[in-house]
Order: structure tokens, then C-alpha cells, then sequence
């Protein structure tokens, strides 16, 4: 990365609202060491449950009664607050957080949910006379991998370091998956993406359609660990094509024929094909991905987003990693740093400051990780 000599925050308050998850965070690095020292979630997922997917609008709502309390109780529990009045804050006058800058995803997501992250980011950055920086939730997600300590006492996310350039990055969440060839920070090259449904959409679908609560993807991976993944024959769409796109949305189809034609009450055929399901979804990214790093010639792999806590493919793809990569080295965030939260958001601005004016950033629904 080109050496700059303006100032680089050392500590950053991340927010991260872009769809049914409010958090807020502060992660503070220290060299190559980035640590977590607060990590505050709070999920509507609940509420959508029971409707099978995300109203946005109440995500919206959602966001809107958790975000102060949230940002509140990241403050609090990173201990860079005066020791009292430690209860409210941000409805203090006098108080100005010992953070360095702020980070804001700014999408892509849901409009309703990213405004109520991104207005209120900008508001504290003109309060408290702190820079603003914008995040790419997309890129946001592959920072997990930087974070070195968590926030829990000697728990420490990667002990041999942080993933080093250049590196194949696996985007596979909810909404998006992407394989990208990352050369530095803020460097990337887009390889491909999905043509339809995610990874975790492909997740999510087929558990609905074998009447399994939403989010779909822990419930399958729970089902499967007693299911055989040879049991129906399901298909691996564009797995052999010569290129870096992905396709799941026949996986969809030929579990909906198979949920019509098998006894869903059976918790064995259950098992049996949720096993399949998984095993499918894991076959492709794992090809895929190390298809790439030999063509790119490339070492380093690095997982990120909600599908990355699957343990199925971790497994996987660590043994095509030892097989085909020699010394190749394999990247995989904590579960818990898998899915949506800011400590990504943050640690991801550690590295990518500008000076910017705050007021200019706005809220990007259609971000994509082709555009920086
Ligand atoms: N263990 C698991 N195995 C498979 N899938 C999982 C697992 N845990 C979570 N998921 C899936 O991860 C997805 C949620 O991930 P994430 O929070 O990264 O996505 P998102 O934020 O909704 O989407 P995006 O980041 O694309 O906007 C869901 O589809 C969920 O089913
Ligand atoms: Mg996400």
C-alpha cells in the first residue's frame, strides 16, 4: 500500500445497520494487531422469522429503536468513556468518546436500514469533530480476517497472523457471493460473482421448502451433521465453467422436487438431504475458489460473510488448500465474526482512511463490489 503521511486512526466506533442487525463496535489496532473492545448486536431476525424472510420495513423500524442504545453500549463496554456517569452518553453534552474516527457502512442493503446508520454516523462525526469513514459492507465482510484479538480475555481470533497480499477473498453471505483477487488494501480486482440466488440464499431457500425456520443455513448445517451428503444426487451448477461465476438456483428447484416426492416427517430423509444440500453448495465454492488461486497462482485464501461459519466447508476447502496449494494458508473469521456486525466495519476503516467531507456520504443501496 502507498505510504501516507496524513493521519491514520488507530481507534475507530464502527455502525453497521444495513439490514435486520443494528451493531456497533470499537476496535483499536496496534501495529499488525487489530483487537475488538466492544461488539454490541442486536437482531430482529425474531420478528422476521416467522414471516420466512426480511420485511424491510420493519427492519427499518428496528433499526430505528436500537441504534442509540446500541452505539450507547459499544461505548460503555469499550471502557474509553469516563468512569460516570456511565449509563447515557450520547445525551450528554460535554462527552466526546476517545475514538479516533467513525465507520459507517454506507451499503449495500436495505435503504430504510442503512439511512438510520449512516444519518446517525454522520451526525456524532459533526458533533464530536470526528472524521467519517465510509464502508462497502461487501468489502467490510473480508476484514473479519484482520481482527487478531476479540474482546474476550485471551480469546484470540487469528494467532498466526493476519492474511498477507496477494489473496483469493470468498465472499459468501445472505445476499452476495463474490470471489475476488485482492493485491493491498483498497486494491482489488473483481473475479466473478453469482448469476442468481447467493450461497446463503441458496441456504436459506432450501430450508424453507424443507420447512425449516429462517435463517436457514445453521439449521441445515445442524441437520446435516447426521445426514449422509450421498444420499440425492443434487446439481452443481457452472462448477466445470471457465469462468468465476456461480449458479444456485437450480439447487432450489431440484430440492423443492425432491421435498414433493420424499416423507419430510422422516428426520433421517431429512438429515439425508440437508446433508446433500450442503455438501452441493460446498463443492462449488470450494472449486471454484481454488480454481482461481492456481489460475492467479496465488497462496492465500480468505473466507468472509455469514456462509463462512459453515463447518462443512471450512472443512473442505482447508483440505483442497493443503492438497493443491503448497504452504498455501487459509483464512476463516471466528463464527461469531461471520455474519453481520461492526467490528468488520471498523476494522475495515482502519484501512482504507480519507479525509472526506461527512455530510457527502449517502446511503448506496446498489453497491457492488465492482464499483470501489
Ligand atoms: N453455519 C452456517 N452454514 C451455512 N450458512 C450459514 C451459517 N450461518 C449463517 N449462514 C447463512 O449466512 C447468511 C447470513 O450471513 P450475513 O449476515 O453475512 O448475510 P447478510 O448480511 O444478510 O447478506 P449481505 O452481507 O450479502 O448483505 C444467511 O443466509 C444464513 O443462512
Ligand atoms: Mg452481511
Amino acid at each position: 500500500m502507498a505510504k501516507t503521511n496524513y493521519f491514520q486512526p488507530q481507534i475507530i466506533l464502527g455502525i453497521e445497520t444495513s439490514c435486520d442487525e443494528t451493531a456497533a463496535a470499537v476496535v483499536q489496532k496496534d501495529g499488525e494487531r487489530v483487537k475488538i473492545l466492544s461488539n454490541i448486536v442486536a437482531s430482529s431476525a425474531e420478528i422476521h422469522a416467522k414471516y420466512g424472510g426480511i420485511i424491510p420495513e420493519q427492519a427499518a423500524r428496528e433499526q430505528l429503536k436500537s441504534i442509540i442504545p446500541v452505539i450507547n453500549e459499544a461505548l460503555i463496554q469499550s471502557n474509553l468513556c469516563p468512569p460516570s456517569p456511565k449509563k447515557h452518553l450520547l445525551s450528554s453534552t460535554i462527552y466526546r468518546p476517545a475514538i479516533d474516527a467513525i465507520a459507517v457502512t454506507y451499503g449495500p442493503g436495505l435503504i430504510g436500514s442503512l439511512l438510520v446508520g449512516v444519518e446517525t454516523a454522520k451526525t456524532l462525526a459533526l458533533v464530536w469533530k470526528k472524521p467519517l469513514i465510509p464502508v462497502n459492507h461487501l468489502l467490510g465482510h473480508f476484514y473479519a480476517n484482520w481482527i487478531t484479538d476479540t474482546h474476550l480475555p485471551g480469546v484470540k481470533a487469528h494467532l498466526e497472523g493476519v492474511p498477507k497480499f496477494p489473496l483469493i477473498g470468498l465472499l459468501v453471505s445472505g445476499g452476495h457471493t463474490d470471489l475476488v483477487l485482492m493485491k493491498d488494501h483498497g486494491k482489488y480486482e473483481y473475479l466473478g460473482g453469482t448469476r442468481d440466488d447467493a450461497a446463503g440464499e441458496a441456504f436459506d431457500k432450501t430450508a424453507r421448502l424443507m420447512g425449516l425456520p429462517y435463517p436457514g443455513g445453521p439449521q441445515i448445517s445442524r441437520l446435516a451433521e447426521k445426514g449422509d451428503p450421498s444420499a440425492f444426487k443434487l446439481p452443481r451448477p457452472m462448477m466445470t465453467t471457465d469462468d468465476f461465476d456461480f449458479s444456485f438456483s437450480g439447487l432450489k428447484t431440484a430440492v423443492g422436487n425432491i421435498v414433493k416426492a420424499i416423507d419430510i416427517q422422516n428426520p433421517n430423509s431429512m438429515a439425508d438431504l440437508a446433508a446433500s444440500v450442503e455438501e452441493a453448495i460446498a463443492d462449488v465454492l470450494v472449486k471454484k475458489t481454488i480454481t482461481a488461486a492456481l489460475k492467479f497462482n496465488i497462496k492465500q485464501i480468505i473466507v468472509a460473510g455469514g456462509v463462512a461459519a459453515n463447518k462443512k466447508l471450512r472443512q473442505k476447502l482447508g483440505e483442497e488448500v493443503k492438497t493443491q496449494l503448497s504452504r498455501g494458508d487459509l483464512f476463516f473469521p471466528p463464527p461469531s465474526l461471520c455474519t453481520d456486525n461492526a467490528a468488520y466495519i471498523a476494522t475495515s476503516a482502519l484501512y482504507h482512511y480519507k479525509p472526506i467531507e461527512s455530510l457527502s456520504v449517502q446511503a448506496n443501496p446498489g453497491l457492488t463490489l465492482f464499483r470501489k
